[in-house]
């Protein structure tokens, strides 16, 4: 089945995810899938469109130009992306895929959602590595996918390309889950384990930008603004709560979290920045804080950039996820698989 994509966002993950493509081409032949990158938006990076196709050589030079921090074409007379997105609605297609991986607003969710539902006025799929339209949207647009027979995919927006969000719909079919704690926001872990070594705060962050691991905006990973919008997104899915990031109570990290790093390693104990939420009958807690966690606690394990949630579920109790490994080209992968599952409703 061919699915024509068109990419909003065209940056460190987009770039990975349209190389992972092409590296996946026989395994996505195997399962069905043929994947053909119709055009690509950026805000200030031009745009390109071919309803038949970029192909390998005009995708190649794509990737070529951005990586140099060139523009990948001319700008568009309109908004790039909402012009994209008309474009791809107008194709005769099986399956069209909007492929949203913008920026994060953690306060607006914008402009994600505006292309969520633009895409789904258009009657394309969407799949987004983004949290906004998730954290701050998600009955809306899941809602509006259903009544439009589209899916609304995000596999990407939580632990990179780790299963969660396939974990519990796929696999855990007549649970009920009652919350979910983790520490999951990889650049503050790397910097509480940079912190307990005795190292430099904004050495260990200035690492995680230069690996595009950290958001565009760092403050929105050391205020634990990133970490809120996962909680809000997953409260969202799994416990029907429809918040946003500002209803989750909220602690980030300063490099004075030095000394407590220290202090709890020194006495077998971890310094984590813990995100939780739980829902007591109509009663729900959202929150982000620091804990310092007894050293045989499965989130006191995890070093540098490695995450980890535990979901409280009947029946089956507590289970715990780890992610030890890291980075964009997981959430690339997450994208792919989001393209699997649809290949599988379709
Ligand atoms: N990096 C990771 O490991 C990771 C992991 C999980 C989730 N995510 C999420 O995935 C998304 C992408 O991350 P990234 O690291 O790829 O970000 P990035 O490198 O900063 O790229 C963002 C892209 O979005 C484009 N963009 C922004 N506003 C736009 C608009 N209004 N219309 C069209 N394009 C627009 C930018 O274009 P310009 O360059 O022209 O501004 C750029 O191409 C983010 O939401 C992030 O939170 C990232």
């Amino acid at each position: 089945m061919r699915f024509h994509i068109a990419l909003v966002g065209f940056g460190n993950v987009a770039r990975r995810f349209a190389r992972l493509l092409d590296e996946s081409r026989d395994a996505l032949q195997a399962l069905d899938i043929d994947p053909v990158i119709v055009g690509i938006a950026t805000r200030r990076h031009g745009a390109v469109f071919n309803a038949a196709g970029l192909g390998t050589s005009a995708l190649n030079e794509c990737l070529r130009l951005a990586d140099a921090g060139h523009a990948v074409g001319p700008a568009f007379s309109e908004p790039a992306a909402g012009e994209l997105i008309r474009q791809l609605g107008k194709l005769d297609s099986e399956a069209r895929v909007m492929i949203e991986t913008t920026t994060l607003n953690v306060q607006s969710g914008e402009p994600a959602i505006s292309h969520v539902r633009a895409a789904f006025a258009a009657g394309a799929h969407v799949i987004t590595a983004n949290k906004g339209p998730v954290a701050l949207a998600y009955r809306a647009l899941a809602d509006e996918a259903a009544r439009r027979g589209l899916s609304f995919l995000f596999e990407g927006a939580v632990m990179d390309g780790i299963p969660v969000f396939n974990l519990v719909r796929e696999t855990m079919p007549a649970t009920t889950i009652h919350g979910f704690r983790g520490v999951i926001n990889s650049t503050t872990n790397h910097i509480l384990c940079a912190l307990e070594r005795g190292e430099d705060y904004n050495a260990a962050l200035k690492r995680m930008q230069d690996e595009g691991i950290a958001e565009a905006d760092p403050s929105l990973d050391v205020d634990g603004w990133d970490a809120a919008a996962k909680v809000a997104a997953m409260a969202n899915v799994w416990l029907d709560a429809n918040i946003t990031p500002r209803d989750v109570v909220r602690e980030g990290l300063t490099p004075q979290c030095q000394s407590r790093a220290v202090a709890a390693r020194t006495s077998g104990r971890r310094l984590k920045l813990v995100g939780a939420a739980s829902r007591r009958g109509t009663t729900l807690a959202a929150t982000v804080g620091l804990e310092e966690l007894p050293g045989d606690d499965p989130l006191a394990t995890l070093d540098d950039q490695a995450n980890a949630i535990e979901i409280h579920s009947t029946p089956l109790g507590r289970i715990v996820i780890t992610q030890r490994d890291g980075g964009m080209e997981k959430t690339a992968y997450a994208l792919l698989t989001d393209l699997v599952t649809m290949r599988r409703r379709l």
